[in-house]
């Protein structure tokens, strides 16, 4: 059994049947929906989506601490080498074996600026990420993106798919019911909401619009979801 735990807006942290630690886009400390601590948390592996701020804001103290490898794009693993830590990096539509399970790095429609010190000339573009975890759980973060017909290309291969619905930034509660269509998951974590006035939406209404098409866990900033 495998246990994924929603820290509010993005960032979630997943620890693997075979007891690995995955944390994805590490937003804690200046995250207004996180009450966790960063050093509190566990990692083997760091993975980012993008370069956007609320993505990768604790992601060099987390990885310096932890020993953490940092998967992520080639340019912002370019930027993590230069502050001294262990990267694996990917780009679009390539996978690695981990000794966790299979990543693979998906498109996503986003901006794509590093906003760390001195990321600017790390510009690159942003991805989401397909997972095949080591207990054969099959997991999709969209990252921050519009809706994609890429998103097609899903059908069937996602247990779970986290999905952000805070609409301005990335897909809203519509396009992620016609994301819910194109992947047909079992389970649909929504995320990206909430964690500021422009961003909020009615996760209950969401899982109304979805129906039976699949099983919304709206989970709440803390809470954990075995599967
Ligand atoms: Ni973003
Ligand atoms: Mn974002």
């Amino acid at each position: 059994m495998a246990t994924l735990t929603y820290h509010g807006h993005a960032t979630f942290s997943i620890e693997t049947d075979g007891g690995k630690h995955l944390v994805i886009d590490p937003f804690f400390g200046d995250n207004p929906s996180c009450e966790t601590s960063v050093d509190d948390v566990s990692a083997d592996f760091i993975l980012l989506t993008h370069g956007h701020y609320d993505h990768v804001a604790d992601a060099v103290p987390l990885a310096k601490r932890t020993g953490a490898t940092v998967i992520a794009s080639h340019e912002i693993a370019k930027y993590m080498e230069g502050q001294g830590l262990t990267t694996s990096p990917h780009h679009i539509g390539g996978g690695v074996q981990y000794p966790f399970g299979y990543v693979k790095m998906t498109p996503a429609l986003h901006g794509g600026m590093l906003e760390l010190p001195g990321g600017e000339a790390f510009t690159t573009v942003p991805a989401g990420f397909l997972l095949e975890l080591d207990g054969g759980q099959r997991v999709y973060l969209a990252g921050d993106t519009a809706l994609l017909m890429e998103m097609q290309l899903l059908k069937g291969r996602v247990d779970i798919a986290v999905l952000p619905i805070g609409d301005r930034y990335t897909m809203g509660p519509q396009d992620a019911l016609r994301a819910v269509e194109f992947i047909e998951p079992k389970v649909v974590i929504p995320c990206h909401y909430n964690t500021w006035p422009p961003i909020e939406q009615d996760s209950a209404a969401f899982a109304t619009a979805v129906g039976d098409r699949a099983r919304v866990e709206a989970l709440k900033p803390g809470a954990t979801f075995h599967f």
